[in-house]
């Protein structure tokens, strides 16, 4: 049974490829490496045994799309990574957002009423809810006005696969929407790896730590929390990896149901800022350089997820708490800098 995995060589593409392979499935990638690397095929090739197939292009040139299609007729379902996801660059340049990750997306929708892959599995983002007045946050709490060009295509993207659904008898759609992915294989030949400096936190941590980035500053701790800084529900990436095998085996096993679904996947907990450096400082045995600055724009205050939803329908639970999550990461940022040492 071979899957699409769009964006398979990025950070959550990866681990998820990992996990599909293991799990039996044959998976192809398709990623352009604007923002990884070709060496992580290897790398997932040393970790389950098997080099995934590979092709190096961009899914928003349809013609190029269109051949993939014709040369693998026999993918079944697709999960589609492949987007860019800088909330600063897209406030910069909407247009380059918009281009890239609706016009991918239009792609693979048209490739895929004309072939026989009936089903898209979309990493969509908890952004979608904004500062959400009910805390956990569930799949019914209304959408928000997006606060970025970037979560306003996660927006666009859902409603435009809903209407696809809607309008063509046979495909299937499911949403996953993200709270943080954070953390590493624990082999730590897969990981994140941002190019430039990082936007995210926890990348931030682990390259200050290790020396590259002088100092973390944390945006904020006058927001209403316990310590004042933001709350998020943070989720290792393998357990959301995980998720995703489950959302693909659920078109594969109910194949010509038509519906579009939606799922948060997180832990359900929620965490400070501090609290993710303190955790990070117990599992590392390192003492992290921070400091406290004004507040980033666009930040909310705190989320975390009402995961019943996906506990139940997907049978899914994220397993793997902070600490695990922090060790990871940190194991694989060891990892980076002893290979960049050896070069
Ligand atoms: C946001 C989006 C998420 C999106 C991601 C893409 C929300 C709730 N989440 O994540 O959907 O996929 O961007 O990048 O909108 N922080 C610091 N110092 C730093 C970096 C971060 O203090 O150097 C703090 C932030 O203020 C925030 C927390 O750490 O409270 C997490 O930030 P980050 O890792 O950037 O993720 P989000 O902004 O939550």
């Amino acid at each position: 049974m071979k899957i699409l995995v769009t964006g398979g060589t990025g950070y959550i593409g990866s681990h998820t490829v990992v996990e599909l392979q293991n799990y039996g499935y044959e998976v192809v990638i398709v990623d352009n490496l604007s923002n990884s690397y070709p060496e992580v095929v290897d790398n997932i090739a040393k970790i389950t045994g098997k080099k995934p197939a590979f092709e190096k292009f961009d899914l928003t040139e349809y013609g190029k799309t269109k051949t993939f299609f014709e040369k693998h007729p026999d993918v079944e379902a697709m999960i589609h990574f492949a987007a860019y996801k800088a909330v600063g660059e897209s406030v910069a340049n909407p247009l380059k957002y918009y281009d890239n990750n609706l016009r991918s997306l239009i792609n693979l929708l048209s490739c895929m009423k004309d072939h026989r892959a009936h089903a898209l599995v979309f990493s969509s983002s908890c952004t979608v809810y904004g500062q959400p007045e009910q805390l956990p946050v569930s799949e019914d709490s209304p959408i928000q006005k997006a606060w970025s060009p970037y979560g306003n295509t996660k927006q666009i993207s859902e409603e435009i696969i809903h209407d696809s659904i809607n309008a063509h008898e046979g495909i299937n759609g499911i949403a996953l929407r993200y709270f943080n992915p954070i953390g590493a294989h624990d082999s730590a030949l897969i990981g994140e790896y941002p190019i430039g400096v990082p936007d995210n936190l926890v990348p931030y941590i682990t390259q200050t730590a290790i020396g590259k980035r002088e100092a973390l500053r944390v945006f904020g701790n006058d927001y209403d929390t316990p310590d004042g800084t933001p709350i998020r529900d943070y989720i290792h990436v393998v357990d959301l990896a995980k998720a995703h095998v489950i959302a693909v085996d659920r078109f594969i096993k109910e194949k010509n149901k038509k519906r579009f679904e939606v799922f948060n996947l997180g832990t359900g907990r929620g965490n400070t800022v501090l609290e993710v450096v303190n955790a990070f400082e117990r599992v590392s045995g390192e003492k992290l350089n921070y400091k406290i600055v004004d507040r980033r724009q666009g930040d909310v205050e705190k989320v975390w997820a009402d995961t019943s939803f996906a506990n139940k329908e997907l049978g899914w639970k994220a397993e793997r708490d902070l600490d695990d999550m922090m060790r990871t990461a940190w194991q694989w940022e060891k990892a980076l800098a002893e290979k960049e040492n050896k070069q």
